[in-house]
């Protein structure tokens, strides 16, 4: 008989396989000081019987077994005074599913022979074996027996279940760990990130970061091009540095458009060329959906600091989004570079187009811009104020397009009326420019480069600082530009004559501050004055002074 007051057909959840046989058994025998047979009952098979066993047949009770191993709980099969069959569930195993722990237990201490040669014949055993086998030993009545063994499987069971918790806690804080630590690195990195910042750079600070965070002997980058990129940060690099790129190619095509993760299963091939690379983790960096480089960890190193494991799914994301963040910024400064260039070659064909128009000055526009960016930093401006100067002084006489040729190119001194129509140069300028929202800030540098300190300038007769600055430093650069120059009317003045005129209108015509600028900075300034050259970047921080520029003449 089984003592429960459910069906027998009620069916309860199996141990957990994670709990230990042996410890369960282990346990029973030490409460109960006896031992346990073990039984598998989908075999029909005794696994484990002890001297102590009373040679009972359990198999008389094999349905039985077979429900206490489905429902899960201890229960007592057998109870005929002074002795019960005790069965207790055991965790199932992968051959085993049905296993349950037995005893026979003597229910009171000294029982009559009588009572003992009865349950002798009950549990089919010689009754002279089970005296002797009874002598002295412990007692376990049900009421007791049964409690006793389901206390000890539900304290396994709930120790299991603790130490199970606590695995999946550790797990997932490793998991929090790993994504705040990827978290963290992309905000970082993402932080970093302008566009007047190459992605070299992005890479070198990343694959230092990522040495910190990746368990690996080394990380290692590198970023394709003329000349090609390689990084490396880490304790130890298991392959020469020259050789990484013939690496990476070994590791296939799959590897330039994906992130790969190569662990000892793969690298101990006799095919596997690298016996110093034991883990590989790689990820491509992608550029507008163009492999241009990639990141990689070599050998993975726990921080405890023993070799063992592998790379797997947390390596491969984290390379791939720093990648992909690197990629990304490649591909925008890219797209920046081309739209900076359509920008600075239509900045420089409107130049062109104003020396077309008036000969005499070509050239006048690209000196006139970096004269006001060498007064300027003598002047201590700062580099957005050099490049809108660069920008403005480049741009200064746009508006002459505007200008009849006829009195443009007059070759004899102006009249007033043919003077009054080249006065509308810097309000036609400005006219041209105001629709393009990248130059709104030269506007000011375009309509008042020929306002004078003194109120006489035109168009607006702006007095002294009421005149925006990078205009007064332009007006400088432009009057000398101008009359070093040669003119359809006459050759170009002598420096001494060009710099006694500066002199004498500091503080008329022109700003004191930027005269003395020039006179601090002259030698610069004649040289930029003396000699040909290219165009330069719009960009001033890109090139820097002392330098030169060309020579010919222009109209103030
Ligand atoms: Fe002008
Ligand atoms: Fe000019």
């Amino acid at each position: 008989m089984v003592t429960t007051a459910e069906p027998l057909s009620a069916t309860k959840p199996t141990l957990p396989r994670e709990l230990s046989s042996d410890s369960l058994v282990d346990r029973l025998e030490a409460a109960f000081r006896q031992s346990f047979a073990v039984l598998d009952v989908t075999r029909g098979a005794l696994e484990r019987v002890t001297p102590d066993w009373p040679r009972v047949d359990i198999f008389r009770w094999a349905s039985l077994c077979e429900h206490v191993a489905r429902r899960g709980r201890p229960e007592v099969i057998e109870d005929h005074s002074p002795l019960l069959l005790l069965a207790t569930p055991l965790p199932p195993e992968e051959l085993s599913p049905s296993r349950i722990a037995v005893a026979v237990l003597l229910t009171e201490a000294n029982p009559s022979p009588a009572a003992l040669e009865s349950a002798a014949r009950a549990f089919g055993v010689d009754g002279k074996q089970l005296t002797q086998w009874a002598a002295g030993r412990r007692a376990w009545p049900a009421h007791a027996a049964l409690p006793l063994a389901t206390a000890i499987v539900e304290s396994l069971v709930a120790q299991q279940s603790v130490s199970s918790m606590k695995n999946q806690l550790s797990e997932v804080s490793g998991q929090l760990l790993a994504t705040f630590e990827e978290l963290n690195l992309l905000h970082q990195m993402t932080e970093g990130l302008s566009l007047g910042r190459h992605e070299r750079e992005l890479l070198d600070q990343a694959v230092d970061w990522l040495a910190e965070i990746i368990a690996s002997d080394c990380v290692v980058a590198r970023l394709d091009g003329t000349p090609a990129h390689t990084t490396i940060a880490g304790r130890y690099t298991p392959i020469a540095a020259d050789q990484l790129s013939e690496f990476f190619g070994r590791l296939g095509p799959q590897a330039q458009r994906r992130s790969l993760v190569l662990n000892h299963d793969r690298t101990s091939s006799p095919t596997w060329a690298y016996p110093e690379v034991r883990e590989v983790v790689t990820a491509p960096i992608l550029s507008n959906g163009e492999p241009i480089g990639w990141l990689g960890a070599l050998n993975y190193r726990p921080k405890r600091g023993a070799y063992g494991g592998g790379f797997g799914a947390v390596e491969g994301s984290l390379l791939s989004s720093v990648a992909t963040l690197i990629g990304v910024h490649a591909g925008n400064r890219d797209l920046f570079e081309q739209r900076k260039q359509l920008f600075d070659s239509a900045v420089y064909a409107l130049t062109s187009a104003i020396d077309a128009k008036d000969p005499y000055t070509c050239g006048h526009s690209d000196r006139v811009a970096r004269v006001a960016v060498r007064l300027a930093k003598q002047m201590g401006c700062g580099a957005d104020e050099l490049n809108a100067l660069y920008l403005g002084g480049l741009l200064h006489d746009i508006g002459k397009i505007g200008i009849d040729d006829a009195v443009l190119r007059k070759p004899d001194k102006l009249t007033d009326d043919e003077y009054d129509q080249i006065k509308l140069h810097p309000t036609l300028g400005e006219q041209i420019l105001q629709g393009v929202p990248q130059l709104a800030h030269v506007l000011p540098i375009v309509r008042h480069h020929h306002e004078t300190w003194d109120g006489n300038g035109y168009p607006d007769r702006l007095v002294t600082d009421a005149c925006p600055k990078l205009a007064r430093i332009t007006a400088v650069a432009d009057a000398i530009d101008a009359m070093g120059s040669d003119r359809p009317y006459r050759k170009g003045m002598p420096i001494e004559e060009v710099e006694s005129i500066l002199r004498r209108g500091a503080g008329k015509q022109w700003d004191p501050n930027v005269v003395a600028a020039y006179f601090a900075a002259r030698e610069d300034v004649q040289a930029i004055c003396r000699i040909e050259r290219e165009p330069h970047d719009l960009d001033v921080g890109r090139w820097s002074e002392g330098d030169a520029c060309p020579l010919e003449e222009t109209h103030t």
